[in-house]
């Protein structure tokens, strides 16, 4: 047998991802037909109907490679974001970003700071690139921003915050964002993550690309797989300086956005209908899930995003598999590193009285 190492020392320390169960899975285990998954943060209603339209024409052309440039979506999102179309990064989701972050800007021994509990995608990048990562506690579910300075050193390279932050469902609010970024060291970026961000009516909800258009190292995220409904296409994008977006060029994959996922992403942003309803159905079922999560005597964290962190009161993988026994698929807290809180995407208003009803059995027989 060699004694040459196989894999980097970094991997050893890494996890695959855990996704979501997916409804199959639950459908074979389980032996149910009748399933409804609220764990992945997608939208109940799917994409644009005109996004669907240019799915099946894009379809037509698969066999050439997409346009690597996305020359008719970036011009499109420059306008939308009202920021030149050379500052505009485009990915197979936002997770392709985030690891392009990583790939580009993080050496050996870098700090990447993050929340506790953190986006699990921040921290695999961080560990693969051989960055340290330090996880900043929240404070009643928020970013501590006025503690996060504390945290900061002449070390610190990246840091992420989640904005809405997922699993919580929290926001940054302006003033916070402004005094990080007037605390950040010197060389450091900070990544915005605002994968929900069409769903925030919060008005303290600062507009974070203004800082991009001032040209500070602010790297702000979004995507088309929540409220756009194209998670199975796989698409973000991002906007940046002209000075990361070069860097972050260079480490990206050739053609690393399919055709059909670049026509389905340009229908989508004409189709602000989609959206509307979308963001209606989002706030009556948070308004419907606090109302019952109320009754059950159970504790939540209000939300600007389109999921509710709720805290069980007790460990969470017993209620979990009850609500699946029940056909309800949910997140478990576990994975976030509070194991006695589940996440619950919004659904349509019948999926959501389904769960009430399954976590209220759940919450008995468990
Ligand atoms: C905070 C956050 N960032 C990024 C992503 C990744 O989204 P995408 O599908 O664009 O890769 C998610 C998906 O769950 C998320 O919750």
């Amino acid at each position: 047998m060699s004694r040459r190492r196989l894999t980097r020392p970094c991997v050893d320390k890494l996890r695959p991802y855990t996704p979501g169960k997916p409804i199959e899975e639950v459908q074979r285990e389980y032996g149910l037909s009748d399933i409804i998954k609220l764990a992945s943060n997608e939208n109940p209603l799917g994409p644009s109907p005109k996004a669907v339209k240019a799915i099946r024409e894009a379809a037509a052309e698969v066999r050439l490679y997409p346009d690597n440039d996305c020359y008719h979506l970036r011009r499109a999102l420059s306008e939308k974001l009202d920021v030149p179309p050379d500052q505009i990064l485009l990915g197979h989701g936002s997770d392709e970003l985030i690891h392009n972050v990583g790939l580009a800007f993080i050496s050996p021994g870098d700090e990447v700071v993050m929340c506790e509990g953190p986006f699990s995608q921040w921290e695999f990048i961080a560990k693969l690139m051989e960055g340290a990562p330090v996880y900043v506690p929240l404070k009643d579910y928020r970013y501590d921003m006025a503690g996060m300075a504390a945290w900061l050193t002449e070390r610190t390279k990246v840091v992420f915050i989640g904005s809405p932050n997922n699993p919580t469902g929290t926001i940054v609010t302006k003033d916070e964002l402004v005094e990080l970024v007037g605390a950040l060291p010197e060389g450091a970026i900070l990544v915005m993550d605002e994968a929900y961000y069409e769903y925030v009516d919060d008005p303290a909800y600062p507009d974070s690309l203004e800082l991009v258009r001032e040209g500070r190292r602010v790297i702000v995220l979004r995507t088309f797989s929540k409220i756009h409904a194209l998670a199975g296409l796989r698409i973000g994008y991002g906007a940046t300086t002209p000075e990361l977006v070069e860097a972050m060029e260079r480490v990206r994959e050739p053609f690393n956005v399919s055709s059909v996922a670049q026509a389905a992403a340009l229908a989508s942003l004409e189709d602000g209908d989609q959206v509307e309803r979308t963001r209606a159905l989002n706030t009556e079922g948070k308004k419907y899930l606090y109302q019952e999560l109320e009754r059950l005597g159970l504790k939540y964290t209000r939300s600007q995003a389109n999921f509710v962190w709720v805290d069980l009161g007790r460990e969470c993988r017993p209620v979990f598999g009850e609500l699946l026994r029940r056909g309800v698929i949910v997140r478990t807290g576990d994975i976030f590193g509070a194991s006695n809180h589940i996440r619950v995407t919004t659904g349509t208003e019948e999926q959501n009285g389904r769960f009430v009803r399954a976590l209220a059995e759940a919450l008995g027989a468990a």
